[in-house]
């Protein structure tokens, strides 16, 4: 397929999104519409892929990388400019072109791969990729002449009333024989109601030039373009549905697909369970035989197998295998919980590594902290971390033991066996083995409650 070339338009706005944020960039499953216009252009194996940029072309590129040539249109004169610019940019060899618009993510491979073969084996100018809408509504119309044959497209500002009642739709996805469709550019005119160059008439352009002109119908399900937040909305539940097949046809459970919220490409291992309200999302990958409760979010996370996490919040965190975490946990970026970790209820973390067997049970904040294996920490303990000024790092040896209620005012260095006594504030180093307690001695008033109630009323205290 080397001599097949895509380009694909993506330099206008999107008025109808009513967004500072160009259109295709707007996000469906964790990624940005055109995403998954690539990825099928990628899965009918095409590689010479030419994006038509305009409107935050800088953030277009920035989002998609180096990886695809760009060609700038600058103003944003209709399809039909947009594809003129993008054809001297197409390597020479390519005769044979797709054109799709970055704003119809659900097309599916099988159908750009069915809409090229069509076009060759009628050796027409084009191939359009049209569907049948019950609304067709704001769609090009295919117009056929009597014999049925494809005449023309007719935009729905430019239909008269009885074109609008026609409900066989252009998807904006076509197949190309390129020396034909470098002629025809060349004769468009922005003679029409919007004063744009419409790529629609190349049909006409190329049925009066005597070539022929096929057309492919795709379902209406993989063919609707975007073009409202309402329209986003509804592709977001069907990538969302899709991502979630994908998961269960390799082994994973979903107690309820409807509500559990997977980002494109993320991975999870066979036999985890995933209950409903969970969010799994960006670069997010989840081993086998976990459980994912109810409420978690996992944010760029990497867990490994049988790792619990109930009801918890997980940013740009890793858990080695055996980890339980939460319920209502909240890891911050740069957690690192080594094997069989357990972080309970309450407990919040920042820029932290966590040893092998080592628990944080219950109601604590830890930061900038490297905690060593088998250590135990306190309910309530907290790494006093930040002093107004800069942050300061903890670090906590093997096998040490924090008294609940905890302030370990960093910099400090707690050394391995090391035991700090319960509501202790830790300012200097703990050495190796040793007790550090820093509490004032409790004192003991005794019958002291009952002399009080005896003084208030005044009475004396009677003998013995
Ligand atoms: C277009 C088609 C219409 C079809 C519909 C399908 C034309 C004239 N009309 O209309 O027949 O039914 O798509 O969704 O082609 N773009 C550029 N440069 C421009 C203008 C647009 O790159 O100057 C890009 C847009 O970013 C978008 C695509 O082309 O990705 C389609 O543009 P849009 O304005 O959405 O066209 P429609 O009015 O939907
Ligand atoms: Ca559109």
């Amino acid at each position: 397929m080397s001599s097949t070339a895509a380009v694909i338009l993506a330099a206008g706005q999107g008025k109808r999104m009513k967004s500072a944020l160009p259109k295709v960039l707007h996000c469906c499953a964790g990624a940005p519409l055109i995403r998954y216009v690539l990825d099928a252009v990628a899965a009918a194996g095409i590689t010479e892929v030419v994006i038509v940029i305009g409107t935050g072309a800088a953030l277009v590129r920035e989002a998609l990388g180096d990886g695809y040539r760009y060609v700038l249109q600058e103003p944003q004169r209709g399809t039909g400019d947009a594809v003129a610019r993008a054809l001297p940019q197409v390597a020479p060899d390519c005769r044979d072109l797709l054109v799709l618009c970055g704003d119809t993510p659900l097309l599916t491979p099988g159908s750009l791969t069915r809409l090229l073969a069509t076009r060759r084996e009628a050796s027409a100018g084009a191939c359009i990729l049209s569907s049948i809408f019950d609304d067709p509504s704001g769609y090009g119309r295919i117009v056929r002449d009597p014999s049925g044959l494809v005449a023309a497209i007719v935009e729905d500002g430019d239909a008269t009333p009885a074109q609008k009642e026609i409900k066989e739709i252009n998807t904006g996805t076509y197949s190309f024989d390129r020396a034909a469709l470098e002629e025809a550019v060349t004769e468009l005119s922005p003679d029409n109601n919007q004063g744009e160059y419409y790529l629609t008439d190349v049909i006409g352009l190329l049925r009066r030039a005597g070539r022929a002109v096929a057309a492919l119908t795709a379902p209406s399900a993989e063919t609707a373009g975007i073009n409202t937040r309402r329209e986003l909305a509804a592709a977001e539940r069907i990538f969302r549905q899709r991502e979630c097949e994908r998961l269960m046809d390799a082994g994973v459970t979903i107690i309820d697909p409807a509500v559990t919220y997977i980002d494109r490409g993320v991975e999870v291992g066979r036999d985890t369970v995933i209950y409903p309200f969970c969010f799994l999302e960006g670069v997010t990958r989840v081993g086998a035989d976990c459980v994912i409760g109810s409420g978690t979010r996992l944010v760029d996370t990497t867990l490994g197998n049988g790792v619990t996490v109930q009801s918890s919040l997980l940013i740009r965190s890793t858990a080695g295998d055996g980890c339980q975490i939460g319920p209502f946990a909240y890891l911050r970026p740069g957690t690192e919980l080594a094997l069989g970790v357990k972080v309970g209820d309450f407990v919040e973390l920042k820029q932290t590594q966590v040893g092998p067997g080592s628990k944080i049970p219950h109601l604590s904040y830890v930061g900038d902290t490297v905690i060593g294996a088998g250590v135990n920490i306190g309910a309530g303990t907290i790494t006093c971390n930040f002093d107004g000024i800069g942050k300061h790092r903890t670090q906590i040896g093997d096998g040490a033991f924090i008294g609940s209620n905890t302030n370990l005012v960093a910099p400090v260095i707690i050394g391995s066996e090391a035991v700090t006594g319960a509501g202790s504030t830790i300012t200097e180093d703990v050495p190796e083995g040793s007790l550090a307690v820093e509490r004032s001695h409790q004192t003991v008033v005794l019958g002291w409650r009952r002399k009080r109630m005896l003084d208030a009323s005044g009475q004396k205290p009677e003998k013995g």
